[in-house]
C-alpha cells in the first residue's frame, strides 16, 4: 500500500526528521513510502471566484479557474488522492501550522476532495491519515488541533485520523535527533499507521489529552445556551464537573450528528436561513426575488466606487 509523507517544516528540520522516522518503519513494513516537501510546491491561493464550486452545484467536474499547469496543486492532489496512508508532519508558527497547508487546504474543492464529494462516497473512502507536530517553545495550543482538521480534509474523509504526536522545545534544526523519545514515538506512529491501512473501520491509536473522541482534539466552544461544543466538530454537549473539576463531556452523540455526516451536510446546505427569505437549496443554489438581485447589483457597484485599493509597486 501507498503511504504518503508531506513535510511542512524546513528541508532536514525537525518536522522532516521525525516524519522520515515514521516512513521508513512503513517501508519496513512492505509499503511503498514517498516524501513530499511542501515547501518545494508552487501552489497559487484561492482567490474565492466559486468557479470550481459552481461546476460542483450543478454536478460538472470540478476544476480551478486556473489552468492545471498554472502551478502543482494537481500534482500534489494527485499524490494525496492515490494514497492509502498521509502522515503530515508541520512546525508551530504562531501556534499554529504553516500558512501553506491552509493555501492547499483553500484549493481542494477545485480538486474534488471536499467534504461533500467525500460524503457522496461515504464508506468508500479507506485513506487514514496521521499528524506529527513540532514546536520550537511550548507554544503549540493550536498545532495539532489544525493540523488534524486540515490533514483529514485534505484526504476527503470522515474524520479517519489514526495518530498524532507533538514534540515541543526543539527550536533549532536537528533538535529532534535529541529526543529519543520523540523518535520512539515517531516509528510507534508509523506501525500505527501501518496497522490501520485500507482498514474500512480504523482504529485511533493516538495519546494525546483530548476531549473530542470524533476529531481527538482538546478544544472545547463555548455557547450562549450554556453548553459547549466541538469547534471543529459541532457536536454541542455538555460540560461534566465532579469535585469542582472538569472530568469530561456528555457529549449530544458521535459522528452522525457532527459536521462529516450526511446530518452535517444537510444542516450545511439546507439549514442556513437567515430570516431574509434567501433561501439555500440543494446544490448551493440561492433563490433571490427581485428586489434582492436589485439589492445586491446595487450594493456592488457601490463598493467598487467607495475607496479604491492601493496596489503595490511594480516590480522590477
Ligand atoms: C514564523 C515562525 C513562527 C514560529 N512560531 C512558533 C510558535 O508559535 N510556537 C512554537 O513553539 N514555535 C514556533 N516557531 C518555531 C518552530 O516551530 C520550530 O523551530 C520548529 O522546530 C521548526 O520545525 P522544522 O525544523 O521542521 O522547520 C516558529 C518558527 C517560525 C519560523
Amino acid at each position: 500500500m501507498k503511504v504518503l509523507g508531506i513535510s511542512a517544516g524546513r528541508p532536514e528540520g525537525n518536522s522532516e526528521i521525525l516524519l522520515k522516522e515514521a516512513l521508513k518503519v512503513c517501508e519496513a513494513n512492505g509499503q511503498e513510502v514517498t516524501f513530499i516537501r511542501l515547501h518545494d510546491y508552487y501552489i497559487k491561493p484561492c482567490i474565492g471566484c466559486e468557479f470550481c464550486t459552481t461546476l460542483l452545484s450543478s454536478g460538472k467536474p470540478p476544476r480551478c479557474k486556473y489552468d492545471w499547469s498554472e502551478d502543482d496543486i494537481r500534482f500534489l492532489m494527485d499524490q494525496i488522492q492515490a494514497s492509502d496512508g498521509v502522515i503530515i508532519a508541520a512546525p508551530a508558527y504562531q501556534l499554529m501550522p504553516p500558512g501553506i497547508i491552509t493555501v492547499v487546504l483553500n484549493r481542494i474543492h477545485s480538486c474534488g476532495a471536499d467534504n461533500h464529494t467525500a460524503r457522496a462516497n461515504e464508506g468508500k473512502n479507506k485513506t487514514v491519515c496521521a499528524t506529527i507536530g513540532v514546536g520550537g517553545s511550548d507554544w503549540v495550543s493550536l498545532l495539532l488541533p489544525l493540523l488534524n482538521l486540515m490533514t483529514t480534509e485534505l484526504i476527503g474523509s470522515q474524520m479517519r485520523l489514526v495518530d498524532q504526536m507533538e514534540v515541543h522545545g526543539i527550536p533549532l534544526k536537528g533538535m529532534a535527533a535529541l529526543m529519543p523519545k520523540g523518535l520512539e514515538r515517531a516509528r510507534l506512529l508509523g506501525e500505527n499507521v501501518c496497522a490501520e491501512l485500507g482498514k474500512p473501520q480504523h482504529t485511533y491509536h493516538g495519546t494525546q489529552v483530548e476531549v473530542c473522541p470524533i476529531c481527538h482534539s482538546n478544544l472545547l466552544e463555548y455557547r450562549k445556551n450554556g453548553r459547549v461544543a466541538c469547534p471543529f466538530c459541532d457536536v454541542e454537549g455538555d460540560v461534566i464537573v465532579e469535585d469542582g473539576k472538569m472530568t469530561g463531556v456528555k457529549w449530544d452523540g458521535g459522528i452522525e450528528v457532527s459536521r462529516w455526516s450526511k446530518h452535517g451536510t444537510a444542516h450545511h446546505d439546507n439549514e442556513m436561513e437567515q430570516g431574509t427569505g434567501i433561501k439555500r437549496l440543494p446544490g448551493h443554489r440561492f433563490e433571490f426575488s427581485d428586489e434582492h438581485k436589485k439589492t445586491m447589483s446595487a450594493a456592488i457597484e457601490n463598493v467598487r466606487n467607495t475607496y479604491q485599493p492601493l496596489k503595490p509597486p511594480a516590480r522590477g
